[in-house]
């Protein structure tokens, strides 16, 4: 099967190459992929900047998340059977979704949403449930309260302002002006211009910050929280609290705790709280937010689909920070 791997890490494009198809495991099905979403993960991990946290042998193919058919059953499956039109975010050390066919252990696939097509379907996984872990599981947001999501215009940032408009919280969100309207439409109710003015003047006593943006960003965003207010950072710094969520080494935890010493300080000379979210992947979450999607509460929102020769060009767009909503590759 076709598939866009590297043999080290790199900067350099992906290789196109000829490889075995998946064997399926006793609790795995085979997918035969038909869309494969990109995320900006794939090229932190093309680069090497992911190795110490998640070691990979090589050849690695590249992507994370996927819709397609499934072509085989293992042995313990009782779910799932050949034919089905299903969806993933494939789990750490066992991705690969930039190829033909990949097998997945069932715990992490879900039946694709009805209303969606394969391409729509393949770009949700990761970043709705990068939403979800962050709204729902890490910052119980209620009704009533307040969130501010930086670069609403994003993969995550998109999927996040719907899904905390359904949680009954007020949204504000940055973007630059070209992406005002489809903000609107999804239902931001305070947008920002961040190339023209500064949210830490507009925004206070927000109980939530979603923060995917940089250091200096982050510490303006401590500013605008209330007391005992939550900055969740997908961006870093990374907190030791990483290190036992995905068992890392010793000395991994102590320069987590170095990294991440400045922004715990801050925050808490703030009062408020300060974490770090790794996403990961976790079938049954991806089964509330089908209900969702399904329910026309949570709609994709889609850039640009590309070919799946044109993988390199795709992960390029990604890379360039403006992708409106999500990229995608059409494999078949
Ligand atoms: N920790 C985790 O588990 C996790 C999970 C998912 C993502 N992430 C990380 O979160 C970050 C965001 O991911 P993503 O997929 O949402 O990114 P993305 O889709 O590539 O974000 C692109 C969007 O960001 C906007 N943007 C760029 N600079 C901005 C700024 N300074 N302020 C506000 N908006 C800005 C761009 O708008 P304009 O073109 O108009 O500038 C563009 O629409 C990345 O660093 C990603 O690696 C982490």
């Amino acid at each position: 099967m076709k598939a866009f791997i590297i043999n080290k890490y790199t900067k350099d494009s992906l290789q196109l190459a000829d490889l075995p198809a998946p064997k399926v495991g006793a609790n795995e099905v085979v997918v035969e992929v038909h869309s494969a979403g990109v995320n900006l993960l794939d090229s932190k991990i093309k680069t090497g900047e992911f190795k110490l946290m998640i070691p990979y042998k090589f050849p690695i193919i590249l992507g994370h998340d996927v819709a397609g058919i499934i072509t085989e059953v293992g042995k313990n499956i009782t779910r799932f059977k050949i034919g089905d039109e299903v969806y993933s975010r494939t789990p750490d050390y066992h991705i690969g979704t930039f190829t033909e066919y990949i097998s997945i252990n069932e715990k992490y696939v879900e039946f694709k949403p009805k209303n969606l097509s394969m391409e729509e379907a393949a770009s949700m996984p990761l970043v709705a449930l990068t939403a979800w872990q962050a709204l729902v599981e890490r910052a119980n947001l209620k009704k009533g309260q307040k969130i501010f999501i930086q670069a609403g215009s994003g993969g995550v940032g998109t999927v996040a302002i719907q899904l905390a408009k359904h949680l009954g919280a007020t949204v504000a969100t940055t973007a630059s002006n070209k992406s005002f309207e489809l903000l609107k439409c999804l239902g931001a109710d305070v947008i920002i211009d961040y190339k023209t003015q500064d949210f830490e003047s507009i925004l206070k006593d927000y109980d939530v910050v979603l923060n995917s943006q940089d250091t200096k960003t982050l510490e303006k965003s401590l500013k605008i929280l209330k007391t005992g207010g939550k900055a969740i950072s997908i961006s870093g710094p990374p907190t030791p609290q990483l290190a036992n969520d995905i068992g890392l080494p010793w000395y991994l935890k102590i320069i987590l705790t170095l990294i991440s010493f400045s922004i715990k300080s801050k925050a808490k000379k703030n009062h408020v709280d300060y974490s770090f979210l790794f996403m990961r992947a976790e079938g049954s979450q991806l089964q509330e937010i089908t209900k969702l999607i399904e329910a026309n509460i949570i709609k994709p929102v889609i850039d640009k689909v590309f070919a799946f020769e044109k993988t390199n060009d795709a992960l390029k767009y990604v890379e360039s920070g403006r992708a409106k909503g999500k990229v995608v590759i059409k494999i078949k």
